[in-house]
């Protein structure tokens, strides 16, 4: 098989940023069809308003032309404006809305710190069926870095789920067996995987020395897990997508005293992708993941235009420039086996 044609993919969690750095990654993310956009922008993007002029600067960023469609996120705080969330919902402006527990990662600062504050939005979203995308990992300093999203599914996000079977869920990049389990039982709830969860395993963090692109949230896993990610992205199961969790940080900023989390993989997710499917037997199942679930989750028609997946060895560069430094490129440098077409 050297040829692979499958409808456009999409990407279900990306970080597009702004400014100068929007300018220089947007037109790696206009591989995409769909991308939904986070938004844990400095400041957050907390009302339509905001997320309507931001899908505006996105607009402008991406090629002219570009087949991309921004899906915006609303992030939620202790104190939701519900009724802005549910009216940008319905205008088309909102796709979604982020939970971040407070400082569990990059810009979550305003994040949720109570759960239970978020049962009367939630119950809204759960009754319009707008979705929740969920970072889920717990922030008890008690709890062991690696235990974080294991322990969050128990304790926090089963009984919420239980509590509203109605609301529609996403558990963002899920890096944990726990997590996979957690999903493929439950019906209205879906999990986006990253190309770098499936990739590396936790040794990669510390092969050789300290390695700050490994670094991202949340924290990659040991084998067992990623064995796990593997096997659920594969499967066929629909409740398992492409999202890439792209998360451009300047090098400068990953390489100091306290680095930043997050893997730029815009330009090389797809052919990861591609590369993880070949490898485990399952590039038929290739389109599903990267094309169908996360459109058929989200409600979204199935991509009319057909893209070329081709066996061509490529080497993707180091590192992208920006007039703020350059910014390291997941696998870059590396040969690749899979190449999107035009
Ligand atoms: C993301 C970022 O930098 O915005 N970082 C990351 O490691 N994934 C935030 C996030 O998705 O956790
Ligand atoms: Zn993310």
């Amino acid at each position: 098989m050297n040829l692979i044609d499958l409808p456009r993919p999409d990407d279900w969690h990306a970080h597009l940023r702004d400014g100068e750095l929007l300018r220089v990654v947007a037109p790696h993310s206009a591989q995409f069809r769909h991308v939904i956009v986070m938004p844990n922008l400095s400041p957050p993007i907390l009302t339509a308003d905001a997320a309507a002029a931001y899908r505006e600067r996105i607009l402008a960023a991406l090629p002219p032309g570009s087949p991309t469609v921004p899906l915006m996120t609303a992030y939620l705080t202790d104190h939701p404006d519900v009724d802005d969330l549910v009216a940008g919902f319905r205008a088309g402006v909102f796709a979604a809305a982020k939970w971040y527990p407070a400082r569990a990662t990059t810009n979550s600062h305003f994040g949720v710190t109570d759960p239970q504050r978020l049962r009367p939005v939630l119950r809204r979203m759960a009754d319009v069926g707008m979705p929740l995308l969920v970072h889920g990992e717990v922030m008890d300093p008690a709890v062991d870095i690696f235990d974080r999203e294991a322990e969050f599914l128990q304790t926090v996000l089963a009984p919420l789920v239980a509590e509203l079977p109605a609301l529609r869920v996403v558990v963002e990049h899920v890096t944990t067996r726990e997590a996979v389990d957690f999903v493929s039982s439950r019906d209205n709830v879906g999990a986006t995987i990253t190309p770098h969860h499936l990739w590396w395993n936790r040794n990669a963090l510390f092969e050789g020395g300290l390695r700050p692109h490994a670094y991202c949230l949340p924290v990659l896993k040991r084998e067992s897990h990623r064995r796990a990610l593997r096997e659920a992205a594969t499967s066929g199961d629909p409740r398992f997508f492409a999202g890439t969790d792209t998360a451009p940080h300047t090098v400068a900023r990953k390489e100091m005293d306290c680095g930043c989390a997050g893997v730029f993989n815009a330009p090389t997710a797809i052919a990861a992708y591609a590369q993880v499917f070949e490898d485990e037997g399952a590039l038929p199942r290739l389109a599903g993941f990267l094309s169908h679930h996360g459109a058929a989750f989200y409600g979204k028609a199935p991509a009319t235009e057909q893209v070329r997946l081709v066996r061509r060895p490529w080497t993707p560069p180091a590192t992208v420039p920006s007039t703020t430094g350059e910014v390291r490129v997941f696998l870059g440098g590396e040969t690749l086996a899979w190449q999107l077409e035009g």
